[in-house]
């Protein structure tokens, strides 16, 4: 199985043997765009096409494989910038189609939600799933690979966008995720008081916003505190306390709520998936609070999470789900193409 992940910035290519097997995996980051503070499509998409043949190359060549040993060819048709996208779709096709060779098409979410299992062959359904990354915030409930519930989701920014947007107005280098978890390190997060927005502790399953997510207040309240704190000559001294302050608003929402689907759903086994669940923080905080859960049925409590390598966008997660989706018949059709919006297979939103 070759797996292409082309949806962002980063390039990256997999070679998958089995179920957990990778034998080659080259994840190129985009550097690019680091000069704007974000990704820029149409300079992704034109670094995808310059180095997707190299990437490939470089996975084939670890492996150990030519590309006509490949049988099922994988790549992430959607969700994502529709440009970037389509470069891994067209390549992708063409290759199957000039090897005669299958072609899978991979929701990029869903290919997070694996990411755990490359590592850790237990992170299997049913779990309840947290998937975090700069385009998405999605709680689930899997009950088996295939049939995921939705139970909540952002209503406005993804958490990964939050801490985008965040280390940008604490002038921190692009992607903001990882340069405020290191600043975090040193802040004191209990010197600002941030909102903990759509999080009422008497919130009821029954309401619509028990497991749903904001996060464009938590940011606007950082905006202000920003500009109060600078007029007052006092950001330079406070930027770590800000940075810590908010990730912890940020975790102490996200950890809430995945717990509250714990006690609902009466499943105590955790997955956590996307660009945000590298941070040490979430992890942390959510198996600390899975602890004092005690277990339910014959379940010990315990959490998934994916290296830091394997959270974020990778080649090898996007094989995984191509591999589950090819084994049920998925095979996607010649004219079949990249969706900026694509639909998550599998997935019903119904509450009860
Ligand atoms: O899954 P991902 O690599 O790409 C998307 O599918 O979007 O996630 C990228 C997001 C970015 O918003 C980035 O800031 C965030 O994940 N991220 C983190 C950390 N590492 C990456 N957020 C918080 N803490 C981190 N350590
Ligand atoms: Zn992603």
């Amino acid at each position: 199985m070759l797996g292409l992940e082309t949806s962002c910035d980063e390039t990256s290519a997999a070679v998958l043997a089995g179920d957990h097997g990778i034998l080659g995996h080259v994840i190129l980051s985009q550097d690019v765009h680091a000069i704007y503070g974000g990704v820029v499509p149409e300079l992704a998409a034109r670094a995808h096409l310059q180095k997707i043949d190299a990437v490939v190359a470089e996975a084939l060549k670890q492996a150990g494989v030519e590309l006509r040993d490949v049988d099922v060819f994988g790549v992430t048709a959607g969700p994502g910038l529709i440009g970037a996208l389509l470069v891994g779709v067209c390549w992708m096709k063409a290759v199957a189609y000039g090897l005669g060779r299958p072609w899978v098409a991979v929701h990029h979410m869903e290919a997070h939600l694996f990411a755990a299992s490359l590592e850790q062959a237990d992170a299997q359904p049913p779990f309840v799933a947290l998937l975090v990354s700069g385009g998405h915030t999605l709680l689930l409930h899997a009950t088996e690979w295939g049939a995921y519930r939705l139970l909540g989701q952002t209503r406005d920014d993804a958490a990964g966008e939050a801490f985008d947007k965040v280390g940008k107005l604490l002038g921190l280098p692009y992607p903001g995720g990882p340069a405020i978890e290191l600043l975090a390190e040193e802040g004191d997060a209990s010197r600002h008081r941030l909102p903990r927005p759509m999080l009422r502790r008497n919130q009821r399953p029954e309401d619509v916003d028990y497991y749903d997510f904001s996060f464009s207040g938590l940011k606007t309240a950082v905006a202000e505190l920003v500009r109060r704190l600078e007029a007052a000559g006092d950001l330079d001294d406070e930027r770590a306390n800000v940075a810590a302050a908010f990730q912890d608003a940020a975790v102490d929402v996200l950890a809430t709520k995945t717990m509250r689907a714990v006690e609902q759903t009466g499943c105590s086994r955790v997955v956590l998936g996307g660009g945000v669940s590298a941070n040490l923080a979430l992890r942390g905080e959510i198996s600390h609070r899975l602890e004092t859960v005690g277990g339910f049925g014959n379940q010990e409590p315990r959490v998934f999470f994916a290296s830091s390598r394997l959270s974020l966008d990778n080649g090898a997660m996007v094989a995984r789900a191509a591999r589950f989706r090819f084994d049920r018949g998925d095979v996607a059709r010649l004219d079949g193409s990249a969706s900026a919006s694509l639909q998550f297979p599998g997935l019903v939103t119904t509450r009860s």
